[in-house]
Protein backbone atom coordinates (compact mmCIF):
# COMPACT_ATOMS: atom_id res chain seq x y z
CA UNK A 1 0.00 0.00 0.00
CA UNK A 2 1.46 3.26 -0.85
CA UNK A 3 1.76 5.69 2.05
CA UNK A 4 -0.80 8.75 2.04
CA UNK A 5 0.27 11.58 0.12
CA UNK A 6 0.51 15.11 2.46
CA UNK A 7 0.93 18.38 1.00
CA UNK A 8 3.16 20.98 3.27
CA UNK A 9 2.84 23.96 1.74
CA UNK A 10 4.49 27.59 2.67
CA UNK A 11 3.41 30.61 1.61
CA UNK A 12 5.25 34.32 1.40
CA UNK A 13 8.54 35.26 2.60
CA UNK A 14 8.62 31.62 4.50
CA UNK A 15 11.49 31.05 2.21
CA UNK A 16 13.43 33.45 4.22
CA UNK A 17 13.39 31.41 7.49
CA UNK A 18 16.80 31.34 9.69
CA UNK A 19 17.38 35.42 8.99
CA UNK A 20 13.92 36.41 8.81
CA UNK A 21 13.05 38.03 12.42
CA UNK A 22 14.60 35.38 14.45
CA UNK A 23 13.31 36.66 17.30
CA UNK A 24 10.08 35.89 16.13
CA UNK A 25 10.14 32.95 14.02
CA UNK A 26 13.46 31.19 15.16
CA UNK A 27 16.58 30.39 13.72
CA UNK A 28 15.56 27.02 11.36
CA UNK A 29 15.81 27.63 7.84
CA UNK A 30 13.25 26.32 5.61
CA UNK A 31 15.65 23.42 4.73
CA UNK A 32 15.30 22.39 8.25
CA UNK A 33 11.82 22.61 7.83
CA UNK A 34 11.51 20.34 5.04
CA UNK A 35 13.79 18.00 6.70
CA UNK A 36 11.71 17.50 9.71
CA UNK A 37 8.68 16.89 8.11
CA UNK A 38 9.71 14.41 5.39
CA UNK A 39 11.20 12.64 8.28
CA UNK A 40 8.27 13.33 10.66
CA UNK A 41 5.65 12.29 7.90
CA UNK A 42 7.81 9.06 7.71
CA UNK A 43 7.96 7.50 10.71
CA UNK A 44 4.40 8.44 10.98
CA UNK A 45 3.54 6.52 7.67
CA UNK A 46 3.06 9.78 5.46
CA UNK A 47 4.01 10.85 2.62
CA UNK A 48 5.11 14.67 2.36
CA UNK A 49 5.41 17.07 -0.54
CA UNK A 50 6.60 20.31 0.93
CA UNK A 51 6.64 23.07 -1.51
CA UNK A 52 6.91 27.23 -1.03
CA UNK A 53 5.90 30.12 -2.70
CA UNK A 54 6.31 33.56 -2.97
CA UNK A 55 2.91 33.72 -5.87
CA UNK A 56 -0.73 33.65 -4.48
CA UNK A 57 -2.14 32.05 -8.07
CA UNK A 58 0.45 29.26 -7.71
CA UNK A 59 -0.72 28.58 -3.91
CA UNK A 60 -4.62 28.23 -5.44
CA UNK A 61 -2.98 25.98 -8.23
CA UNK A 62 -0.83 24.00 -5.09
CA UNK A 63 -4.03 23.46 -3.43
CA UNK A 64 -6.14 22.38 -6.43
CA UNK A 65 -3.59 20.11 -7.21
CA UNK A 66 -3.58 18.60 -3.38
CA UNK A 67 -8.02 17.95 -4.26
CA UNK A 68 -6.95 16.73 -7.63
CA UNK A 69 -4.31 14.07 -5.26
CA UNK A 70 -6.60 13.09 -2.90
CA UNK A 71 -3.93 14.95 -0.64
CA UNK A 72 -4.37 16.65 2.95
CA UNK A 73 -3.27 19.96 3.42
CA UNK A 74 -0.57 21.45 5.90
CA UNK A 75 -0.38 25.33 5.60
CA UNK A 76 1.60 27.98 6.80
CA UNK A 77 -0.36 30.59 4.73
CA UNK A 78 2.05 33.57 5.82
CA UNK A 79 0.84 37.47 5.26
CA UNK A 80 -1.71 35.43 3.25
CA UNK A 81 -3.09 34.17 6.13
CA UNK A 82 -4.67 37.38 6.93
CA UNK A 83 -6.89 38.93 4.18
CA UNK A 84 -6.36 36.22 1.20
CA UNK A 85 -9.87 35.51 0.00
CA UNK A 86 -8.19 33.29 -2.83
CA UNK A 87 -6.42 31.08 -0.68
CA UNK A 88 -9.22 30.96 1.71
CA UNK A 89 -11.39 30.11 -0.85
CA UNK A 90 -9.12 27.51 -2.26
CA UNK A 91 -8.48 25.97 1.30
CA UNK A 92 -12.02 25.41 1.42
CA UNK A 93 -12.24 23.06 -1.78
CA UNK A 94 -10.04 21.60 -0.23
CA UNK A 95 -12.04 20.87 2.87
CA UNK A 96 -15.24 20.51 1.44
CA UNK A 97 -13.93 17.46 -0.80
CA UNK A 98 -13.43 16.16 2.03
CA UNK A 99 -9.81 16.26 3.03
CA UNK A 100 -8.31 17.76 5.96
CA UNK A 101 -6.29 20.81 5.94
CA UNK A 102 -4.18 21.86 8.58
CA UNK A 103 -3.25 25.71 9.08
CA UNK A 104 0.18 26.19 10.68
CA UNK A 105 2.42 28.88 12.17
CA UNK A 106 5.65 29.26 13.57
CA UNK A 107 5.08 32.46 15.68
CA UNK A 108 1.25 32.76 17.60
CA UNK A 109 -0.51 35.38 15.53
CA UNK A 110 -3.02 35.81 18.26
CA UNK A 111 0.14 37.41 20.48
CA UNK A 112 1.30 39.77 17.85
CA UNK A 113 0.08 43.00 15.85
CA UNK A 114 -3.81 43.40 16.07
CA UNK A 115 -3.93 42.75 12.00
CA UNK A 116 -2.75 38.94 12.16
CA UNK A 117 -5.72 38.16 14.84
CA UNK A 118 -7.82 37.73 11.80
CA UNK A 119 -7.07 34.29 9.85
CA UNK A 120 -9.70 34.18 7.02
CA UNK A 121 -8.35 30.79 6.01
CA UNK A 122 -9.07 29.12 10.15
CA UNK A 123 -13.07 29.18 9.60
CA UNK A 124 -12.56 26.60 6.51
CA UNK A 125 -9.24 24.57 8.05
CA UNK A 126 -10.04 21.45 9.70
CA UNK A 127 -7.90 23.24 12.35
CA UNK A 128 -5.12 24.76 13.47
CA UNK A 129 -1.87 24.71 15.26
CA UNK A 130 0.53 28.36 16.25
CA UNK A 131 3.07 29.06 18.45
CA UNK A 132 5.29 26.16 18.65
CA UNK A 133 8.05 27.48 15.84
CA UNK A 134 9.03 24.05 13.45
CA UNK A 135 6.94 21.84 15.88
CA UNK A 136 3.52 23.47 14.76
CA UNK A 137 4.48 21.94 11.22
CA UNK A 138 5.58 17.91 13.35
CA UNK A 139 1.85 18.71 15.54
CA UNK A 140 0.16 19.60 12.16
CA UNK A 141 1.67 16.41 10.54
CA UNK A 142 0.24 14.04 14.02
CA UNK A 143 -3.14 15.84 13.96
CA UNK A 144 -3.60 14.75 10.40
CA UNK A 145 -3.34 11.03 11.52
C1 LIG B 1 3.31 33.31 10.08
C2 LIG B 1 2.56 34.42 10.80
C3 LIG B 1 2.07 35.47 9.81
O1 LIG B 1 1.40 36.52 10.49
C4 LIG B 1 3.23 36.07 9.05
O2 LIG B 1 2.76 36.99 8.08
C5 LIG B 1 4.13 35.04 8.45
C6 LIG B 1 4.44 33.86 9.24
C7 LIG B 1 3.94 32.30 11.08
O3 LIG B 1 4.31 31.23 10.65
O4 LIG B 1 4.07 32.63 12.27
O5 LIG B 1 4.67 35.22 7.37
O6 LIG B 1 2.40 32.59 9.26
Amino acid sequence: MTAPLVFVLSGPNLDRLGTREPEVYGSDTLDDVHSAVSREAGALGLLADCRQTNHEGEMVDWLHEAVDAGADVVINPGAWTHYSYAVRDACAIVTTSGRSLVEVHLSNPASREDFRRTSVVAPVATGTVAGFGLQSYLLALRALI
